[in-house]
């Protein structure tokens, strides 16, 4: 019995070294993950289906789709540069990385008497913006790493019409926030409003009326809708562009990830051939051992 043991423990010491690599490498490549899992919360957004408030959509950010982040640099610099600046970061290097050619760039992306080789500034005083929206525009280099890409994509989408607030327009993420809708001509008039929702028996059917037979249902305040016609582009349009944007941000937080994460491939690639080799080399140095 105890030479049974023995042996068991010898031969989980044999298998030790490949078993706690592969392990290791699961985890490597588990944690690609995380970078999507952080993040703050929504504030009182409600999914489409009505079951869950605060908890944000997930943004399907791509650092590898070259066409969604020229689309979201667009975007960025032609509605959102107004007010807020990417001040850590060149328009020369976002061009290269985005592989947008210079002239292009120059002509189409860059606006007033910068240069290529200018940090991404803003012309508007701080103080002078505060006045106007009660809130400086924050600059959004880091954004995505401070509020998440999931938080940054629902709040774009989350404007809605609210008379009670000085622009008329609030937000279901960022309660009483004091940006403007810039992008209502894209998107069309968003508003707040209520819907009958089923009421669920306890045995998961719809709740019926005993004498009528009707369907129960009750009031549930706080989904969005566009009004339709009203903006330049469709829902399905709009959310991409959106996806575009917060893809844009991403990218503006982490320059280096798709660099990083091909250095990373390749660096467990040669563990993983290392590992093997030397397992080889162990058992042939065993052999000589007997
Ligand atoms: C007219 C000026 C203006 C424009 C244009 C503008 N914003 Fe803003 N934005 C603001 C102000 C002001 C705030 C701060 C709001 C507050 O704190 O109440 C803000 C806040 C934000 C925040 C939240 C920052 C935080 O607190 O974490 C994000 C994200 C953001 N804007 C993204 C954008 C994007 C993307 C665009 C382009 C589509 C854009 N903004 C265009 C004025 C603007």
């Amino acid at each position: 019995m105890q030479a049974g043991t023995g042996k068991g423990s010898a031969r989980m010491r044999k298998n030790f070294s490949p078993h706690c690599f592969l392990f290791l490498m699961l985890i490597s490549l588990g944690s690609h993950k995380l970078d999507a899992a952080g993040g703050a919360a929504c504030g009182s957004y409600l999914s489409e289906d009505g079951l869950t408030k605060g908890e944000c959509k997930e943004a399907y950010v791509n650092a590898k789709d070259k066409a969604s982040l020229q689309s979201g640099a667009q975007i960025y610099m032609n509605y959102c540069l107004g007010c807020h600046s990417l001040k850590y970061a060149r328009y020369k290097k976002v061009s290269e990385d985005l592989e947008i050619p210079f002239d292009l760039f120059q002509q189409n992306l860059i606006f007033g008497d910068q240069k290529m080789g200018d940090l991404i500034q803003v012309g508007m005083d701080p103080k002078e913006a505060k006045e106007w929206f009660g809130n400086a525009p924050p600059d959004l280099t880091l954004e995505a790493g401070l509020r998440g890409a999931d938080w940054i994509y629902t709040y774009l989408t989350s404007f809605y019409v609210d008379e009670s607030r000085p622009l008329g327009v609030n937000n279901k993420v960022y309660e009483n926030v004091g940006m403007p809708h810039v992008l209502i001509d894209m998107q069309g008039i968003a508003r707040s409003v209520c819907r009958d929702m089923p009421l669920i028996a306890e045995n998961g059917g719809i709740k019926q009326d005993p004498l009528t037979g009707e369907q129960l249902s009750f009031q549930k305040c706080g989904f969005l809708e566009v009004d339709e016609g009203t903006g330049s582009m469709s829902n399905e349009d709009f959310d991409q562009a959106m996806l575009d944007l917060t893809n844009f941000l991403a990218y503006m937080t982490d320059p280096l990830k798709t660099e990083r994460e091909t250095i990373g491939t390749y660096t467990l690639l040669y563990l993983f051939i290392f590992t093997m080799l030397s397992y080889l080399l162990y058992r042939e140095f065993k052999k000589d051992l007997h």
